[in-house]
């Protein structure tokens, strides 16, 4: 496939930089915001994070795929997650933690929050996401540029892994019999992070003794 008559292309690698500022800026803050909170509560929610901008080959073919014009307008109106950051935590509450710790953060503006642990998708897929206006400064004016923030457990993170690596090797559709599957494998997940942090409710009552 090759993108040569995408109008506006003289703009994306400018656009490309301003992702690469705004990521840049992102991680720094949620780095400090996470920081703090260990030092406030003397615990670690976060196992890791990981982030990425989506490329421009993999930005177009999204578009082509939701059936939009291969323009420099439609990557910036209707891809969402060309900023991608993933925090993965240790137990289920650690998630509301940080979710409440960016929505109460004035460094940020709120977009949208889609709430796929109360709601878990048709897939099995379960996480919290997050999509959030990062503030940049060009040229002296403040400029907003989306990102996705994906909070989900070790477990969850386990479980979307492997479904993406599985979805991959079909180009159309899952057959039945694998995504049943995959939709039961969710619910041992649910299952496994609830029995986790029952665990971790009992383990602090431990620490206050
Ligand atoms: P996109 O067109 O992918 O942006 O979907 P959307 O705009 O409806 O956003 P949504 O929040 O539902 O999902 C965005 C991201 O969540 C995807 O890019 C994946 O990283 C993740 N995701 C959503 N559904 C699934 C799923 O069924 N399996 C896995 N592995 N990941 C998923
Ligand atoms: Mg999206």
């Amino acid at each position: 496939m090759t993108y040569t008559s995408i109008i506006g292309k003289e703009k994306i690698p400018e656009l490309m930089l301003k992702y690469e500022f705004a990521l840049n800026i992102l991680e720094t803050q949620l780095n400090i915001l996470i920081k703090e909170f260990s030092f406030l509560h003397g615990y670690n929610p976060v196992e890791h994070i990981k982030s990425r901008i989506k490329e421009e080959a993999s930005a177009l073919k999204k578009l082509e795929q939701k059936g939009y014009a291969l323009t420099y307008y439609n990557i910036v109106k209707h891809l969402h997650d060309m900023i991608g950051i993933r925090i993965v935590c240790s137990f289920l509450s650690d998630i509301y933690d940080i979710v409440d710790l960016i929505k109460s953060s004035p460094q940020f503006q709120l977009k949208e929050e889609k709430d796929y642990i109360k709601y878990p998708k048709e897939s099995g897929y379960i996480s919290y996401h997050l999509l959030v206006l990062v503030p940049i400064c060009l040229n002296n004016t403040i400029e907003y540029v989306e990102a996705e923030i994906q909070i989900r457990t070790m477990a969850m993170d386990f479980w979307a892994s492997l479904d993406h690596k599985i979805q991959y090797k079909f180009s159309k559709d899952l057959p039945k019999e694998i995504s049943e599957q995959l939709y039961d494998f969710s619910l041992d997940i649910r299952h496994l992070d609830q029995k986790m942090n029952q665990l971790n409710q009992i383990v602090k009552l431990y620490d206050k003794k």
